[in-house]
């Protein structure tokens, strides 16, 4: 099993959480080919890819990185494919849980109604659908980063202004924004941020079956612990989520409503997202596992 990784060569004894990730899974028994660190503006991300020697039987592979734009991920998905390595999610599938727009037919059900917006002369009809207030994002990303503010919109004003700046950033939005239902999630408030922080938590799967899950955000409370009957819900509706879903490994955030109530915030690609409280050397061993019994199968 090979692990491309862009975490620096040697590992440092601490770091991000592709550092955590790559340490877990060499414990788990994958093998580590380092790639440059941020692969689409510097660096040449084939080249180490290209020193492979041809393998005689089918290697399964798993990248752990930043976000690579859809061509550096599919160019990478080919140039191992020659190499006889098949990575975890294929072009498709890996794009089908990165951008939201692609998977919210499949989840309406699940997610806060949501309008994808590619002109801003369509943001009054997204408004007229979802209402407002709305939570506005990227296909690929919101900008809580920088604020809620920059997340909510309460006017169509307002709502034109956050849907043209996400828009600008073709990082978070690849030209879809997002204008979604503004659902009324149990929160708390902390002091680092005024992002209202949810309960709120990441799963990761793979081929339907979840292989880890914990609380998404960095900040302890006293709501994070979740009962069994609570646990036995999320992972309920993960699975349901994924059941829909193409990619065989993929995240899902799953939060809860004032009403108690779970539903789907976003999903994504585990190799290119964060750990959460997610304890990587259970989640990287039971990985390795199933891989290693795909490939005997
Ligand atoms: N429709 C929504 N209603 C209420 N809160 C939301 C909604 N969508 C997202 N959020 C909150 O905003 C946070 C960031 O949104 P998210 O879609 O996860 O963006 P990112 O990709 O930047 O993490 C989520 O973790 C959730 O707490
Ligand atoms: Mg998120």
């Amino acid at each position: 099993m090979l692990l491309l990784t862009q975490a620096p060569d040697p590992l440092p004894d601490d770091g991000d959480d592709i550092v955590a990730s790559t340490r877990a899974a060499l414990v788990a028994g994958f093998t580590a080919l380092h790639l440059p660190p941020d692969a689409d503006h510097s660096g040449d991300l084939l080249a180490p890819i290209a020193e492979l020697a041809v393998r005689e039987r089918r290697e399964p592979a798993v990248w752990v990185g930043t976000i690579p734009e859809p061509a550096t991920y599919r160019a990478v998905y080919a140039a191992l494919r020659d190499r006889g390595v098949d990575l975890v999610n294929d072009p498709d599938q890996h794009l089908g849980v990165m951008e939201f727009d692609r998977a919210y037919p499949r989840l309406a059900d699940l997610t806060p109604q949501s309008v994808v917006v590619t002109e801003l002369d369509q943001v009054e009809a997204a408004a007229a659908v979802v209402g407002l207030p709305a939570f506005v994002k990227g296909a690929v990303l919101s900008r809580k980063h920088l604020g809620w503010r920059y997340c909510v919109a309460a006017t169509l004003p307002e709502l034109r202004e956050r849907v043209a700046a996400v828009l600008r950033s073709p990082y978070h939005a690849r030209g879809r924004a997002i204008v979604r239902t503004l659902a009324p999630l149990r929160h708390h408030r902390v002091a680092a941020t005024d992002v209202p922080i949810a309960r709120e938590y990441r799963v990761f799967l793979h081929r339907g079956e979840p292989l880890a899950h914990g609380y998404y955000w960095p900040y302890f409370h006293d709501f994070v612990a979740l009962s069994p009957a609570e646990e036995a819900e999320v992972l309920g509706l993960a699975r349901r989520a994924a059941a829909r879903l193409d990619a065989p490994l993929l995240s899902l955030d799953i939060a809860q409503l004032e009403s108690g109530a779970w539903l789907v915030i976003e999903l994504g690609d585990p190799q290119f997202s964060g750990l959460s409280f997610i304890a990587p050397r259970p989640l990287w061993r039971r990985l390795a596992e199933r891989l290693a019994l795909e490939t005997c199968s």
